[in-house]
């Protein structure tokens, strides 16, 4: 599957999902637009660049439309406009409901489902100009069922149904918008809880679904949308 001359943004560039996905679009050719909150987002775009990857990068929160706006802008200015999004970034602070007061939950919907909007709210009117573009939102299986984390899941439930608005509006501009909704995935983020609470189960590598994305963004599965 090549991504030769495609511009890949993806949020979370520098966790463990991110840093995955960004080596494997990268390696099938693609130009990625690297995004991510932590400034460790630049040393990974110099180890990649230092690969021979094409990779540009930007630090934002995605939380913040402003600061999202201006991200795309400077990363559009540098490589082209983006003609597929990972809504990647993510992250779960509060286990349970007595642990997740207003604020906490006030952030990590802004920080989960607010941050998808945001970055797609930035690049659609370029891909509705071009007529082309792919939106692929990295959900959970939270998003499905009642696993802990409440305001995690709920915000990945919200961002099924994002997902689904955007194919209902955009598939006529040939602008597709799919969710993957991965398990438990052995990254920074889970490290440390597996070990605490699944000590019995083998959870995924954080290569295990990289090439996900990039299944639903085949030209050959023009048919997959809104799933
Ligand atoms: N690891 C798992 O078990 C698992 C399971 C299902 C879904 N997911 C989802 O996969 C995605 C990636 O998770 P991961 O396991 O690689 O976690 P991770 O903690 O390794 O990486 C997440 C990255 O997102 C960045 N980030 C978080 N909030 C951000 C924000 N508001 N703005 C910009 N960057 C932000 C972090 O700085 C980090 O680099 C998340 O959306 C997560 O919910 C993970």
């Amino acid at each position: 599957m090549s991504f030769k001359g495609k511009i890949v943004a993806v949020t979370g560039a520098a966790g463990g999902i991110g840093q995955s996905v960004c080596r494997y679009f990268a390696g099938e050719g693609a130009a990625i637009a690297a995004i991510d909150k932590n400034a460790s987002v630049k040393s990974f775009a110099s180890e990649l660049k230092h690969e021979g990857m094409k990779i540009a990068y930007a630090v934002a929160d995605v939380g913040d439309a402003e600061a999202v706006k201006k991200a795309v802008a400077h990363l559009a200015a540098e490589l082209g406009p983006v003609d597929i999004l990972i809504n990647n970034a993510g992250f779960s602070d509060h286990p349970t409901l007595m642990q997740t007061d207003p604020k906490g939950w006030q952030a990590d919907m802004n920080g989960n489902l607010n941050g998808a909007y945001n970055c797609a709210y930035a690049v659609l009117p370029s891909m509705q100009q071009r007529r082309s573009g792919s939106i692929i939102a990295v959900g959970s299986v939270n998003g499905l069922s009642a696993l802990g984390d409440p305001a995690y899941s709920a915000a990945k439930a919200g961002m099924i149904s994002l997902t689904k608005s955007l194919a209902l509006e955009y598939g006529r501009y040939g602008i597709r918008s799919n969710i993957v909704l991965p398990a438990t995935v052995r990254t920074p983020l889970w490290a440390s809880r597996t070990a605490k609470r699944l000590p019995r189960f083998r959870c995924g590598g954080r290569g295990d679904g990289r090439g996900t994305p990039g299944r639903l963004r085949a030209d050959g599965r023009q048919y997959r949308h809104g799933a």
